[in-house]
């Protein structure tokens, strides 16, 4: 836990987030631009970030709104997408890594790396990597992550990190080693980042009515519909997210993990901080 500069709040200060075409992404996008922030959404579909672009200005005609283009599954997408981002902006002061999957089915990434771990995990890790200077030289800056209670009867698969090998490389289980993960890498980025004035967390939503899971077929689409009136609406969802990257108090914690704007205590698993290293030299190789 370290003790970072005074922040001042999200307003004038450029955002870059993921995820923001859709579900929490989406309903975080809308209100940090409501509370001034200059925002910069990327998105695979440039149809659907415009959509979102004209929806923040309708609530804000004044909303600075960016859009890059990426497919977070392709790890040359990435380093364009950030390559963009650094000529763009001189400087980044909050890096939003909000994007995430799940797949019924094994598939593989443009890169042949099994696709929920490159887009849950690889492309958080890499496009902070890639940024990691500039915020840096923005500071206080702040990184977060969205990760999810599915993480808490999770291992990583340290021998079959590819998953390439026996079960779990494909569905729930995997999603939750992806989201293991999540809170591995923000752990150990907070520990690189000490005396940096830049913060890293990770927080879980909650279960939220998003477009999640919709991309998996019709029984799928069936399943989410029915719990649909259980899940928490995305503004719900979204609310840990901005308060994390809004308050003055978020920032008094780096490699925190967070649900309903409180300190959690997440998996034994995601408190094995010579896990976490592990996982950062592992995941170092794959974005080579
Ligand atoms: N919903 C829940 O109950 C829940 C619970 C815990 C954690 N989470 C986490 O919350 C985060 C947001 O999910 P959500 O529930 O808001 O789901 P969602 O409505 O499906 O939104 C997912 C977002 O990620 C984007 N995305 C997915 N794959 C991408 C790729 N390859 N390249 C670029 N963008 C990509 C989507 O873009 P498109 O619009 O192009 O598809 C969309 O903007 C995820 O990390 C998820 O793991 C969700």
């Amino acid at each position: 836990m370290t003790r970072v500069q005074p922040w001042g709040g999200v307003a004038g200060k450029r955002v870059v987030i993921t995820g923001a075409t859709n579900g929490i992404g989406l309903a975080a996008a809308v209100e940090l631009a409501r509370r001034g922030a200059q925002l910069t959404l990327v998105a695979r579909s440039e149809s659907r970030a415009a959509d979102v672009v004209r929806r923040i200005q309708a609530e804000r005609a004044d909303a600075q709104v960016d859009v890059l283009l990426a497919d977070l599954a392709s790890q040359a997408s990435i380093r364009r997408l950030a390559s963009e981002a650094l000529t763009k902006y001189p400087s980044i002061q909050v890096l939003i890594n909000n994007a995430g999957a799940i797949y019924a089915r094994q598939q593989l990434s443009p890169d042949g790396i099994e696709l929920t771990w490159a887009v849950n995990h690889l492309a958080p890790f890499l496009l902070t990597s890639l940024l990691l200077d500039r915020l840096k030289a923005s500071a206080p800056a702040r990184i977060v992550t969205t990760s999810s209670g599915a993480h808490e009867d999770a291992a990583i698969p340290f021998d079959d990190l590819a998953a390439n090998r026996g079960s779990g490389g494909w569905g729930f289980p995997r999603y939750g080693q992806t989201k293991l993960a999540n809170i591995l890498f923000t752990a150990e980025l907070a520990r690189r980042l000490a005396g940096t004035g830049v913060t890293a967390n990770a927080y879980h939503p909650g279960f939220v009515a998003s477009g999640f899971n919709r991309n998996n077929g019709l029984l799928m689409r069936i399943g989410m519909a029915i719990t649909r009136p259980f899940a928490r609406s995305t503004d719900q969802g979204a609310q840990t997210l901005v308060w994390l990257v809004d308050s003055e108090e978020a920032g008094r914690t780096s490699g925190g993990y967070f649900f309903d704007m409180r300190p959690a205590t997440p998996s034994a698993a995601a408190q094995d901080l010579q896990a976490a290293q592990r996982l950062w030299q592992l995941s170092d190789d794959e974005i080579r």
